[in-house]
C-alpha cells in the first residue's frame, strides 16, 4: 500500500527507509510495494536521454516520465523532481509543481537547495504542495561548481549542511535527501532534524539509501560512482541476450515450429 507522508516520518529511528528512481512504466510496475519511494529523478536526461549533465531536462519531460511511472507504480509514494530553472521563484515553483501535480499522480516534489531556498519550499508546502529537500551534492550545480564535489569535508561546510536541512525542515519539507556528503557529516545532519534523511553516496548513519535504478541494476556504463552497489549485471545480462537472439535468428533456430502461429 501507498505510504502517507504521516507513516514515512514516524520511520524515523525506528527503521531504514528505501527509495529508488524509476523512469517508465515497465520498471515502476517491478519496483511498486517494494519500496517506500520512487524518484523520478532528473537524472533520467543522463542515463534515458544520454546527455552529460542533469541539466537540460524539462518540465514537458519530468511530466511524461512522472506519467508513465504513475501507471506502473499505483501503490508506491511517488516522487517528481523538479528540473533545473523552474524553480527560481515563488511564482514559477508553484505554477510548475500544480502542473506537476494535475497533470501526473505524483505525490511530491524534489527540490535541490539549502537556505536559500527554504522560502520557496515554504510556499509549496503552503499550497499544498508535498517537498522533498535535497542537500550537499547537487547535482544541479554540476556546471556553476565544475563537476561533482563531495560536501561535509570541513567544520565550516557541516554547519552549513546542518543549518540548510533544519531550515528546509523548518519551511515544510517532510524528507530530505542528502547527497554526496561524508558520513559523518551526513549522521550530523540527519541527528540536527526530526524528518528522515535520505542518503546517496552519505554511508550508512542515515535514515535510509536512494540509489538510480540503472546504477544499481548495471546498466548505466559511462561511469560508476564509488558508492554504487551493483546489484544486478544488466548490461552484461542484456548484451548477452541480443548476441543469441542474433546468433539464433542467423542459424536459423527461431523461431522453432513452437513459436509460429
Ligand atoms: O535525479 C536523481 O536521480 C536524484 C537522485 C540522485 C537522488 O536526484
Amino acid at each position: 500500500m501507498k505510504q502517507s507522508i504521516g507513516s514515512i516520518q514516524k520511520t524515523k529511528n525506528n527503521r531504514k527507509l528505501t527509495m529508488i528512481t524509476a523512469y517508465d512504466a515497465l520498471f515502476a510496475k517491478l519496483f511498486d510495494e517494494k519500496v517506500d519511494f520512487i524518484l523520478v529523478g532528473d537524472s533520467l536526461n543522463m542515463s534515458f536521454a544520454g546527455k552529460p549533465d542533469t541539466l537540460s531536462a524539462t518540465l514537458e519531460q519530468m511530466i511524461y516520465h512522472t506519467n508513465a511511472v504513475c501507471s506502473g507504480a499505483k501503490n508506491t509514494f511517488i516522487i517528481c523532481d523538479m528540473p533545473f530553472g523552474t524553480y527560481t521563484n515563488e511564482l514559477d515553483a508553484l505554477n510548475n509543481s500544480v502542473k506537476v501535480f494535475q497533470q501526473t499522480n505524483a505525490n511530491a516534489v524534489k527540490i535541490e537547495g539549502g537556505s536559500s531556498k527554504a522560502h520557496i519550499v515554504k510556499h509549496l508546502t503552503q499550497n499544498s504542495i508535498a517537498v522533498v529537500g535535497h542537500i550537499g551534492l547537487m547535482p544541479q550545480n554540476f556546471r556553476s561548481e565544475g563537476g561533482y564535489k563531495v560536501k561535509g569535508k570541513d567544520e565550516a561546510n557541516i554547519e552549513t549542511l546542518i543549518q540548510d536541512a533544519k531550515d528546509i525542515e523548518k519551511a515544510g519539507a517532510f524528507c530530505i535527501v542528502v547527497e554526496g556528503v561524508k558520513e559523518d557529516a551526513a549522521e550530523l545532519i540527519t541527528k540536527a532534524v526530526d524528518v528522515p534523511v535520505i542518503g546517496i553516496g552519505a554511508g550508512i548513519k542515515v535514515d535510509g539509501q536512494v540509489l538510480v535504478w540503472s546504477d544499481m541494476l548495471g546498466f548505466f556504463e559511462d561511469f560508476k560512482p564509488k558508492f554504487v552497489r551493483e546489484y544486478l549485471n544488466g548490461a552484461s545480462l542484456v548484451k548477452d541476450a541480443v548476441d543469441s537472439y542474433v546468433k539464433d535468428v542467423e542459424n536459423l533456430s527461431f523461431p522453432s515450429d513452437k513459436e509460429k502461429y
